[in-house]
């Protein structure tokens, strides 16, 4: 009997993962292994790992219904260069990786509460080698810039469903990133107002 289908799949994912992987051609080293944190239904890093096949992907979630369906969608899509998912909770103390040569994380930000955004940032101050690229994606509020008012209706319903979620000021992650060894090198402009961001290990 096969066993049943867990492959999860989202929307969004589908809409965003090709403008997202043109930022990520220009960011992502040639070669080396590449972290995902928050990694979802899996659609992005299995889809990165077609494009891009010289570099070994390791997806992760603490998820075990997000591992799943990473796990079925990189093996129904036939990628041999996504490793099997790990359970790695940002936040936490430990980490089950040591090093990473670049690393991404795809609308995490907003919907985990800022202790997972501070977990992501030291841990990308610790796992990265000099010069290696953390890549987020999502919406962020700026200083000094309007903020969309479909952000402003997407934050509002952030913190209804969870008051530690919400659309983050860009300058804090700075900041936080900043205290981790991290400096913000470049943001891009993305479809539906969300933004790119790289942040290079110094
Ligand atoms: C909105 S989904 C985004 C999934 C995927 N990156 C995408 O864009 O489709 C947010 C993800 O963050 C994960 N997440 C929540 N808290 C986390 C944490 N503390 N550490 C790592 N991942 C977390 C959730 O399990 C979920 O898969």
């Amino acid at each position: 009997m096969s066993s049943p289908d867990q492959r999860l799949s989202s929307p969004s994912a589908l809409r965003n993962r090709g403008p997202i992987s043109e930022v990520l051609r220009t960011v992502l080293p040639e070669s080396g292994t590449v972290l995902e944190i928050a990694s979802g239904s899996g659609e992005h890093i299995t889809h990165f790992a077609a494009l891009l096949p010289a570099l070994s992907w390791q997806p992760s979630d603490p998820s075990a219904e997000a591992r799943a369906s990473i796990l079925q969608w990189s093996e129904a899509e036939g990628v041999a260069n996504v490793l099997p998912p790990l359970d790695l909770d940002a936040a936490g103390e430990t980490w089950p990786i040591s090093r990473a040569d670049a690393m991404i994380a795809i609308n995490m930000v907003h919907i985990s509460p800022w202790q997972a955004t501070l977990g992501l940032l030291k841990g990308a101050g610790r796992l990265l080698p000099a010069g290696g690229a953390l890549f987020l994606y999502g919406p962020y509020r700026r200083q000094g810039q309007p903020f969309a008012q479909s952000n402003e209706a997407f934050d509002a319903s952030l913190r209804a469903r969870n008051p530690a979620w919400g659309i983050r000021l860009l300058e804090d992650v700075a900041g936080a990133a900043g205290q981790s060894g991290l400096v913000m090198t470049a943001t891009v402009e993305m479809p539906a107002n969300n933004l790119s961001v790289v942040f290079r290990r110094q």
